[in-house]
């Protein structure tokens, strides 16, 4: 047979692709660790492209089955993938926004101009109380981006004076004019945006100084608490972490942090869907540096605040590819395929990890703009890959991180080295162990052989998510190309847990 005659060149194709990888694992059921904040699962919504308008908000008047204005099938998907929290209006938009444009009557509202992004009108249709109505029937915490660079500390007061107050202020007044009594619940406020860049191409000093002015100004009415997240660094630059927190780090609940894989960088950008393996090695090992940045940047917090009490919130995080051909490039609507699924489970395992400094997560963005849970074309909408591996992570939602060891051989392609299965643990709010799983090699199954101390377990379950193609994607022709499926390839008896990983997938498991 072909097969046999070959081997004396190496194992013929066919049948190295099919040989597993021999992962051991060792879980500790029985050491629960930090809390896992159900915010590090959140979600970013920018004024950006068809984020916003056409993605969740049509308007009452439109064709498109709505809610009160709400794309109802986005408003359902949604739903379903119980959003903790979302991050709005910006991104470089929040210091460009005049909060005064999207409050009061929707006809009197003035057209503006989107200068960050395309240049388009703006009807300001979707401003303040739209976003809270939003987050009230998706059942999600706000999180609004405030503007620091280029309106006064008083704008920003005002603002919050108009969410926050209960007193008979004029900007509570006007909130009243709008149709709310009470108080919105501001769960968290950003303030300031890239501040080295976008924000107001600040020096590090210059912006811990800025915060350190604009928070003195910021006051929340009643009983409330609001967080006050500060202005991130620019992937690894620990230079900027370490002087907000040395200068202004008692003026913060969080401080931000955008990291974004983008394979081949700004110059020699990506194609989200066209790509081979060397394609799919380069980003999953790019989107793994998250570990690095957040390892580093948690120590240097550590110097300033041993008790862990200001959070490192990764605000903006995911892939980044070339525009989808055909559309505005300055929209950043991008497809989105099996290896961003791969590269959303690799980074929300990390963060599982680092659950003790990292309480929130936006990834970048919610609807129609990078890498997207939900993808929308006029009355169609689709979900994506990166949106199912949200869902499978549910159970990991306020959970309790357990320690998880994994030996695990590489996979290596070219320069490029990468575990072959890389996974966390969690025990969740509903009592059992959860476990996902990712094989990143995309030729290999991988069987795992875990022992698990504290628990014996008697029956195990689960879902994969995987593709014969690495850049297997839902399409609004075909929508349901790549879904979870059950999954049957675990077994459980009592401490030792055994699982065979289909090549290039994300398991989840729940043990009992
Ligand atoms: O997410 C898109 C943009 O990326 C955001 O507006 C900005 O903060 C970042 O550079």
């Amino acid at each position: 047979m072909t097969l046999a005659l070959t081997i004396a060149g190496g194992l013929p194709t066919a049948l190295a692709a099919e040989s597993p990888v021999h992962v051991s694992g060792n879980l500790q059921a029985n050491a629960p660790g930090p809390t896992v904040n159900a915010d590090v699962f959140g979600q970013f919504a920018e004024d950006l492209g068809h984020s916003i308008y056409g993605g969740v908000w049509v308007g009452p008047t439109s064709p498109i089955p709505n809610t009160d204005g709400y794309r109802t099938d986005v408003l359902n998907a949604l739903r379903a993938l119980k959003v903790p929290v979302v991050r709005w209006p910006g991104g470089c938009f929040a210091d460009r926004y005049d909060w005064r444009d999207g409050v009061g009557p929707a006809s009197q509202r003035p057209i503006t101009e989107n200068v960050s992004w395309g240049g388009v009108d703006d009807d300001n249709s979707f401003g303040t109380p739209e976003y809270m109505k939003f987050m009230d029937m998706i059942g999600a915490r706000t999180f609004v981006a405030g503007n620091l660079g280029s309106e006064p500390p008083s704008e920003l007061a005002h603002w919050v004076d108009y969410m926050t107050s209960t007193s008979h202020s004029k900007w509570a007044q006007m909130r009243r004019r709008d149709g709310r009594e009470q108080p919105w619940r501001l769960n968290y406020l950003g303030v300031g945006n890239e501040l080295w860049g976008c924000g107001g191409n600040m020096t590090a000093d210059y912006a811990a100084d800025l915060l350190r002015r604009y928070v003195t100004f910021v006051h929340v009415d009643g009983p409330q608490h609001t967080d006050i997240i500060g202005p991130g660094a620019n992937g690894d630059d620990s230079e900027w972490i370490d002087t907000l927190m040395k200068k202004a780090g008692r003026f913060m609940d969080g401080i931000g942090l955008h990291y974004y894989t983008i394979p081949g960088g700004w110059k020699d950008m990506q194609s989200a869907t066209d790509f081979d393996e060397s394609g799919w090695i380069q980003t999953l090992s790019e989107s793994l540096f998250m570990d690095t940045l957040v390892s580093k940047d948690s120590a240097i917090m550590d110097k300033y605040d041993p008790d862990k009490r200001v959070s490192l919130v990764v605000d903006e995080w995911g892939t980044w590819f070339k525009p989808e051909p055909g559309s505005n490039p300055s929209f950043l609507y991008q497809q989105n395929t099996l290896r961003d699924g791969m590269v959303a489970a690799l980074t929300l395992n990390i963060f599982v990890h680092h659950a003790d400094r990292v309480r929130m997560a936006n990834i970048a963005q919610m609807v129609n703009v990078l890498q997207a849970m939900i993808l929308t074309e006029g009355d169609k909408m689709v979900l994506t890959p990166t949106y199912y591996v949200f869902k499978m992570f549910i159970p990991y939602q306020g959970a309790k991180a357990l320690p998880l060891k994994l030996e695990t051989p590489q996979y290596t392609l070219g320069k490029y080295n990468v575990p072959s299965v890389q996974g966390s643990a969690v025990r969740g709010k509903d009592g059992h162990v959860h476990m996902v799983l990712v094989n990143l090699d995309p030729n290999r199954p991988a069987q795992v052989l875990m022992h698990v101390e504290g628990l014996s377990a008697h029956q195990v379950s689960g879902e994969v998510l995987t593709a014969p193609h690495m850049n297997a994607r839902n399409t609004f022709a075909n929508p349901d190309a790549i879904k979870p499926a059950a999954f049957g390839g675990a077994q459980v008896d009592g401490s030792s847990l055994k699982a065979t990983l289909p090549s290039k997938s994300i398991v989840i498991l729940n043990v009992d």
